[in-house]
């Protein structure tokens, strides 16, 4: 593809983890709206839950996760204290023994977490909710100092998937983003995890970061099949200062530029499918055979806030701090400051501080993007009739024809097929039926 065409493509969209997209919540969803969705949720239906901690022993600077700096155990203790009383509040809105089918526990680094913390919090779920017993229980580590205590506990509590931030491993990438990884603490990680049982791993690895270059691309890549995780993720570095402002610690003028970025995901793709994983979406690596790759094929892969998931589960409840639930109605967030979250678990409220309804629209838009984001094709009479909607997305098709005259789509009729081409400009190609977009007030990351 040529640089100018190249540059007419990298534009700022979402990344579609959900639909309408974060930036359009809003305080009309509080927690007593919230306590009313949870009262209306179909009493049978699975969950799936989403437990936020949000700490970190340091601070990468190129993170763009919702976390923060701590020193001692102590703030952590406390948040956990906290985060068992909004488990508590949250169940009581429920009937007794809901199935939960799934839960992830985010961050943040939960590989902070103490033996006997992460013991109650499981106790705990186990408690209040029917956790299926081929629930898959997943949990984000950072595999430095990880130590073989914390992975014993989680193993445990049921913990059977683990995904370990890796990056880039060349050392002058690790200085300019301040998180010096050497490949011995990912050897070591993996190894404590297969240990203990906890043998389904997925491993995040980005592009675009100061000074990455194709070789260091390539020899991440080659370390990361090394440790022979089931599933890769390959994200592109989300360089908004703007909102992060430690990003600001970043070397500007050492970042790649759309034309290297580009090429290094290229190269990072092509690499990873050499050594036998098979491209999901946008930015997923997987083994033949694994259940995303299943789901793919079967047609029930999902959007989450994870990125791409395998959980049938239609209801997910966010816990902890700024963490995100979708719920049948619509979305909730809660309040992303520890403090203001604190209060009103304290007194007792569910701390949603925005969110927002969705419609009939909304979901056949969402229905319509998900579709593309997660098998790159869409056929939009089809999913119209699902929503028993007359919508006929002329003005879309419309909009969706300089992609098609460039290569990156084929359109019959009322389906839109992403081709190979397309495949890193999906967002831009979901963007097309966002009603939303033009009013977004946030800083998105770059569609490249
Ligand atoms: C919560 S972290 C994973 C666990 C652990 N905290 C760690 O870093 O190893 C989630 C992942 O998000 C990705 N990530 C964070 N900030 C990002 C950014 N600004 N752009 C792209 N990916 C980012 C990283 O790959 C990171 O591993
Ligand atoms: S990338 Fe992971 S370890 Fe680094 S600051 Fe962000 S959440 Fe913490």
């Amino acid at each position: 593809m040529d640089a100018q065409t190249l540059a007419s493509l990298d534009r700022r969209v979402p990344r579609y983890t959900s639909y309408p997209t974060a930036p359009h919540f809003g305080p009309s969803v509080d927690g007593a709206r919230y306590a009313g969705w949870l009262a209306a949720l179909p009493g049978d239906a699975p969950l799936s839950l989403y437990l936020h901690i949000p700490f970190c022993d340091s601070l990468c600077w190129f993170c763009g996760c919702n976390t923060s700096v701590v020193n001692r155990y102590a703030p952590v203790a406390a948040y956990l204290e906290d985060l068992r009383a909004e488990i508590g509040l949250v169940a009581d809105h429920l009937d007794d023994g809901r199935k939960v089918a799934h839960v992830h526990f985010g961050g943040g680094s939960p590989s902070m977490l103490e033996a006997g913390d992460i013991a109650a919090i499981g106790a705990l779920l186990k408690q209040r909710f029917s956790i299926a017993d081929d629930a898959e229980i997943a949990v984000e580590f950072d595999p430095r100092g990880l130590s073989p205590e914390t992975v014993a506990a989680f193993a445990a509590i049921g913990v059977n998937r683990a995904s370990l931030g890796l990056q880039d491993i060349n050392p002058q990438v690790q200085q300019a983003i301040n998180r010096l990884q050497p490949p011995e603490s990912n050897i070591r990680a993996v190894a404590m995890l297969r240990e203990a049982g906890v043998d389904a791993l997925n491993l995040d690895l980005i592009y675009g970061l100061p000074y990455q270059d194709e070789a260091g691309i390539a020899a991440t890549v080659d370390h990361a099949c090394s440790l022979e995780p089931d599933r890769i993720a390959l994200f592109g570095y989300a360089h908004v200062p703007g909102m992060k402002r430690h990003q600001l610690l970043i070397p500007e003028e050492a970042l790649p530029d759309t034309a290297a970025r580009f090429a290094q995901a290229g190269l990072a793709a092509e690499r990873l499918m050499a050594a036998g994983y098979r491209r999901i979406g946008l930015d997923h690596f997987v083994r033949p055979g694994d259940a995303m790759a299943r789901a793919a094929d079967l047609g029930t892969l999902r959007r989450n806030f994870q990125g791409y998931s395998a959980d049938p589960a239609a209801t997910l409840i966010g816990l902890g701090a700024s963490a995100i639930g979708a719920l049948p109605q619509g979305y909730v967030q809660n309040a992303s400051d520890v403090p203001t979250w604190r209060k009103a678990v304290r007194e007792g409220r569910l701390p949603v501080a925005r969110g927002i309804a969705i419609d009939d629209d909304d979901r056949l838009r969402r229905a319509v993007i998900d579709s593309l984001m997660c098998f790159l094709e869409v056929d939009l009479e089809a999913l119209g009739r699902r929503h028993g909607s007359a919508e006929d997305f002329e003005r879309e098709l419309a909009r969706l024809e300089p992609y098609r005259a460039m290569g990156l789509i084929e359109i019959n009729g009322a389906q839109v097929r992403v081709v190979e081409p397309g495949r890193p400009f999906v967002r831009l190609i979901a963007a097309v039926f966002d009603v939303r977009l033009d009013a977004a007030p946030a800083r998105h990351s770059r569609a490249v």
